[in-house]
């Protein structure tokens, strides 16, 4: 039965592999398709179908890497940690050890899900106006970024020995291996990654071990295909592998990080031993909202992901949205609407939690939701937007954030043979983070993403530096279940975005009914703030001139998600009917805006357009 058992491989350009060695690098497909059909028919790949085992992450080697895992008997965790460790290397400019992460994991065997903060912490030496010239103003965003001053404490190496403590099964130096084989025999530089090196400029050259790593002798950029050893990473993963994620945390390793941050000449940062030392992870209340027949549970605070992702399924739970059409403006002037109500709760009250009192019941509350979601009930664009009044035992005296999130970061999802489930966002921050590199992995930025302004007219804002504390994410790792069954499992990267693309999606599948891959690859419209963005090259430009009339102001531009989901249905979903009826099974898509791909374990063999047969 086993040798009857196959793997398959769709990359972004929609074609299948079997086996585990791969032909070709997938493309770079950040410029989304030509618009020329209906928003809701404008991909035509079909998911990877599986009935076992499925990982779905943005690179193809990373994917590798976790599905040799789960094919030695491992579990999601254990895979997640060989997956994250690849992505270290292969797409190092989005994630890594010195990134944080948040995760959402479906323990099969106890029906319980757990969400993990393992959100970077500001030092403790750091104080509100971190970010502040002399003048008390915000700087610059890179003035920021660059340099030593934007890097919190990493939480990604002690999330990964979390998961593998509580739900592992292989040894821990086995997950290891295949990052450590790799980074020594070098793997080849993927065009995404290429065009962020050359992209980013002589920001990552201000790092001498950046520029060493990342270009050429010359100090020209690498190119894509070029082959890329990383043997500081592989000694680093060494040490890890041998002594734990304790070995990060104190000693040379530490140390190193210590002095790599405190020694940036034009930006130094804060960080101590003693920070790296305290570092825990958080085990956080998943946060869930009742949609339709479903409960979509997400990451709470510190990320607002959760929360504002709830938000705005929850102001549009008394809309029919199954019966609009996503054709029509009408339907986006609701979703946009709701998205702008969220955002402005979300910059109001959204921070951490154990620094800041929040009414996080409140904000989901049914009752509330209902009574926000009547202002949706006009027939044009809100013309301004307020937060809301959520109950709340609480004093309200809190300003409006004005943080900055640009996109960057990285999803995956795993399911196991056991129906244990990973759905994983985890991220440096901006792309190569705060560009400076040590013991062969980037540090993060993600002290960015608190406000660079404390008070606003003397209020102060909840999002503000404080010791300690961990910045607000937008990071929305997603599991929806359905009667306690776990039914999807979904995430992206793309800062504040990040909630747009995944609400979106979520709504795509569970209103429209459409396929995983079909509603990842569908176009993009995001609103946040009140201008509409429009993804470039979709059939969402079309819809300029009918959100126009509406009142919106519109911005056709790249919105680059990396959506990675999987779909564990039974026969509900109109793609199921092409299956033996009965069949249970695993439905993956992977974002053809990045190089994402994704393996299902006893793979389905799937004919492009009509049937999957066995
Ligand atoms: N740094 C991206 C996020 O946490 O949302």
């Amino acid at each position: 039965m086993a040798l009857l058992k196959r793997w398959i491989i769709a990359t972004t350009l929609g074609v299948a592999f079997t086996g585990l060695a791969y032909a070709q690098e997938a493309a770079d497909t950040v410029a989304p398709e030509a618009a020329t059909r209906l928003l809701a028919a404008q991909a035509e790949r079909q998911p990877v179908r599986g009935e076992i085992a499925m990982i779905a992450a943005a690179n193809h080697l990373a994917v590798e890497a976790g599905a040799q895992i789960l094919a030695n008997g491992g579990t999601a965790a254990d895979a997640a940690v060989a997956v994250q460790l690849m992505l270290g290397l292969v797409e190092p400019q989005s994630s890594g050890l010195g990134g944080g992460a948040f995760v959402l994991y479906w323990d099969a065997a106890e029906k319980r899900l757990t969400t993990l903060d393992g959100r970077e912490t500001a030092p403790r030496a750091a104080t509100p106006t971190l970010f502040q010239d002399e003048n008390g103003e915000p700087l610059k965003f890179f003035d920021a970024v660059v340099g030593g001053r934007s890097i919190g404490v990493p939480g990604t190496p002690r999330l990964l020995a979390e998961l593998h403590a509580r739900w592992g099964k292989r040894p821990w130096k086995d997950l290891f291996q295949p990052a450590i084989t790799k980074a020594r025999q070098g793997f080849a530089v993927s065009p995404r990654l290429a065009a962020q090196i050359a992209g980013d400029g002589d920001r990552l050259k201000t790092d001498p071990a950046a520029r060493a790593y990342f270009f050429t002798g010359d100090g020209e950029p690498l190119q894509a295909g070029a082959i890329l050893r990383n043997l500081a990473y592989a000694g680093t993963l060494a040490i890890l592998a041998e002594q734990g994620m304790d070995a990060f945390y104190s000693g040379p390793l530490a140390e190193a990080i210590v002095e790599k941050v405190r020694g940036a000449e034009a930006n130094p940062g804060l960080l101590a031993r003693d920070d790296l030392a305290r570092y825990r992870v958080i085990e956080r209340e998943p946060v869930c909202v009742d949609y339709r027949d479903y409960q979509v549970c997400g990451m709470g605070p510190p990320s607002s992901g959760g929360l504002t992702v709830g938000q705005i399924l929850g102001l549009l739970q008394p809309f029919d949205i199954s019966a609009m059409s996503p054709d029509d403006a009408g339907t986006w002037r609701l979703i946009g609407d709701a998205s702008r109500l969220a955002f402005a709760d979300r910059g109001r009250y959204m921070a951490d939690v154990d620094f800041v009192p929040m009414p996080v019941k409140g904000l989901l509350d049914p009752a509330y939701l209902a009574s926000r979601s009547e202002l949706l009930r006009g027939e044009r664009a809100l013309e301004s937007v307020e937060p809301g009044k959520p109950e709340w035992d609480h004093a309200l005296n809190l300003s409006d954030d004005e943080a900055i999130e640009l996109p960057s970061t990285s999803h995956f999802v795993i399911v196991d043979a056991d129906g244990n489930i990973a759905s994983m966002t985890t991220t440096i921050e901006n792309g190569f983070g705060s560009r400076l590199m040590v013991a062969g992995f980037l540090l993060n930025n993600e002290l960015t993403d608190f406000s660079f302004r404390s008070h606003s007219d003397g209020v102060p804002i909840a999002n503000r530096v404080e010791p300690g504390k961990r910045p607000r994410s937008s990071m929305a790792p997603t599991i929806v279940l359905q009667d306690g069954v776990p039914v999807l499992a979904i995430g992206s990267p793309g800062g504040s975005r990040i909630i747009g693309y995944v609400a979106k999606t979520l709504i795509a599948i569970l209103d429209w009914r459409l396929d995983v891959q079909t509603a990842i690859d569908m176009p993009h419209l995001v609103n946040r703030f009140g201008t509409y963005d429009l993804e470039r090259g979709t059939a969402a430009e079309a819809m300029a001139p009918a959100l126009e009339a509406l009142g919106y102001k519109v911005n056709v531009r790249d919105l680059n998600s990396g959506l990675h989901g999987i779909a564990l249905w039974g026969d509900d979903v109109p793609d199921i009917s092409v299956l033996e009826s009965g069949s249970p099974y695993l439905a993956g898509g992977a974002d053809s805006r990045r190089e994402g791909a994704v393996f299902g374990q006893g793979a389905l063999k799937c004919d492009p357009i009509t049937a999957c047969i066995r």
